[in-house]
């Protein structure tokens, strides 16, 4: 059952305010039951205690205000050694406005936090009229007495009547949640720097690069997480590792056979000359495949960069694919000169445009250039690569074509980013793959 608030879900309002990083979320976890208990606290001292002590201290002053007129009655020439001495005690500032009354002064203002209290506890205590003004001085409270003979006005400090500590109070409160606040914010980051540091690193180990190991730490749940990373990027390396090698010994080992297969169909002078030329195709295409996947399997290594003019390059990759039988137009510049291993280059692109010619028409190949760098486009009108596959197709062995090996894309790449280059499989506007090579100028 799902809570309604006016329309909205209440998860939906719920996902909208809640942070979306762990670290903000279990921050708001340690928050909110910390600001909650506060305000309970505060709610308890403050909504009983602090009535219970302000009724108290207002009673007092009142006590003391009443004792005071008390003393001025019992013997009215002394009044004003009394008053001396009682504001001595009590700190009050009392002046006699004689022949003044309480009519006749100012109206008091209007009533402050303890107004009810202290009023209360004159009422009881002083048998006589009498106002009390709040807002005459921040420091002190006005009380006026009418007397006999005048009014007696007494300011009463202000400290008497309230607790000072109150803001100290919510300092401290504020200053304890801000601590934890702190604390947690520290131990929480470590927690989630190591789900971070994991989360980044599974990301690059799927797109191919090499990591290394991460280092465990945390709590042991991400330790053991980033360790059964570590441990399944060492499997994955080794296997991927005895996959090439596996791949160069067989490719290796059929070179032998395959040569004998050619000495022995030259030897063989009772074929037919048009099949042996044949079976020499076909013997020549093995060869072929089998260096493909050698040097796959060893990595480019000898051929050194030079500098290659693209134009040219391109060019002849197209005539050869028109040979057999492509429709492929070409359009790039007279010249076009970067320094790159040419070969390299060359079957990256014949890779591309082999994978086109199988499954598109029409194949456009265009080339640029900045001051920076360089970019060969390759459009087809075939169906496209879906999104969702590209980085898949991208790796070696990866093919959705019977007969194909799944290595063609996988090098094209490989030599691109050995250039320091980028190749990127997107859609090529009005259908069909586009195959973007970038190349530092
Ligand atoms: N231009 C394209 N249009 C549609 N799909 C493509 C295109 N290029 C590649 N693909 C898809 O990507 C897959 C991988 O291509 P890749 O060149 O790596 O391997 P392959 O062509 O199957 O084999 P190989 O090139 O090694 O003989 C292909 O099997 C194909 O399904
Ligand atoms: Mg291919």
């Amino acid at each position: 059952m799902k809570l309604r608030l006016g329309g909205f879900s209440a998860e939906r309002v719920l996902r909208r305010f809640l942070p979306r990083s762990l670290l903000g979320r279990s921050l708001l976890i340690v928050l909110v039951p910390l600001v909650l208990l506060q305000a309970v606290a505060l709610q308890i001292f403050y909504g009983s205690h602090l009535d219970e002590l302000s009724r108290r201290l207002a009673g007092s002053v009142a006590g003391e205000v009443a004792f005071m007129i008390d003393e001025i009655d019992r013997d009215p020439d002394t009044r004003h050694l009394t008053i001396q001495e009682t504001d001595a005690h009590f700190g009050f500032k009392t002046a006699f406005l004689r022949g003044q009354l309480l009519q006749h002064l100012p109206p008091p203002d209007a009533p402050g936090p303890v107004d009810n209290d202290l009023e209360y506890g004159l009422n009881t205590d002083l048998n006589r009229p009498f106002t009390v003004g709040w807002n005459h001085s921040a420091d002190f409270i006005r009380v006026y007495v009418q007397m006999a003979d005048g009014v007696l006005r007494i300011d009463v400090p202000r400290k008497r009547l309230y607790i000072g500590t109150l803001y100290i109070f919510f300092l401290w409160l504020i200053g304890t949640a801000l601590l934890l606040f702190g604390i947690a914010a520290l131990f929480l980051r470590t927690q989630v720097r190591g789900i971070k540091r994991l989360a980044v690193a599974a990301e690059s180990f799927g797109m191919g690069r090499d990591v290394g190991p991460i280092r465990p730490e945390g709590a042991i749940e991400v330790r053991r997480a980033a360790t059964a990373f570590n441990r399944m990027q060492d499997r994955v390396r080794r296997f991927l590792a005895q996959r090439t090698t596996m791949l160069a010994g067989v490719s290796h080992d059929l070179r032998t056979p395959l040569t004998r297969l050619r000495l022995a169909l030259a030897m063989l002078p009772e074929i037919p000359p048009g099949e042996a030329a044949d079976m020499n195709t076909d013997i020549e295409e093995m060869e072929k495949l089998i260096s493909v996947y050698l040097s796959f399997a060893r990595g480019e290594g000898s051929e050194q960069a030079a500098p290659t003019d693209i134009s040219l390059l391109l060019d002849d990759v197209a005539v050869a694919a028109r040979r057999s039988g492509a429709v492929i137009d070409c359009d790039v510049p007279d010249s076009l000169v970067a320094t790159l291993r040419p070969e390299a280059i060359r079957r990256a692109i014949t890779n591309l445009v082999d994978n086109a010619r199988r499954h598109a028409r029409h194949i456009w190949l265009v080339a640029t250039s900045t001051s920076r760098s360089l970019r060969i486009i390759i459009d087809d009108d075939g169906p496209g690569i879906p999104a969702a596959r590209r980085e898949t197709m991208l790796r070696p062995f990866e093919s959705a074509d019977p007969g194909g090996t799944g290595l063609g894309l996988a090098i094209a790449k490989d030599i691109i980013g050995a250039h320091g280059g980028d190749l990127l499989l997107l859609d090529r506007p009005g259908g069909g793959l586009r195959v973007v090579i970038e190349l530092p100028g």
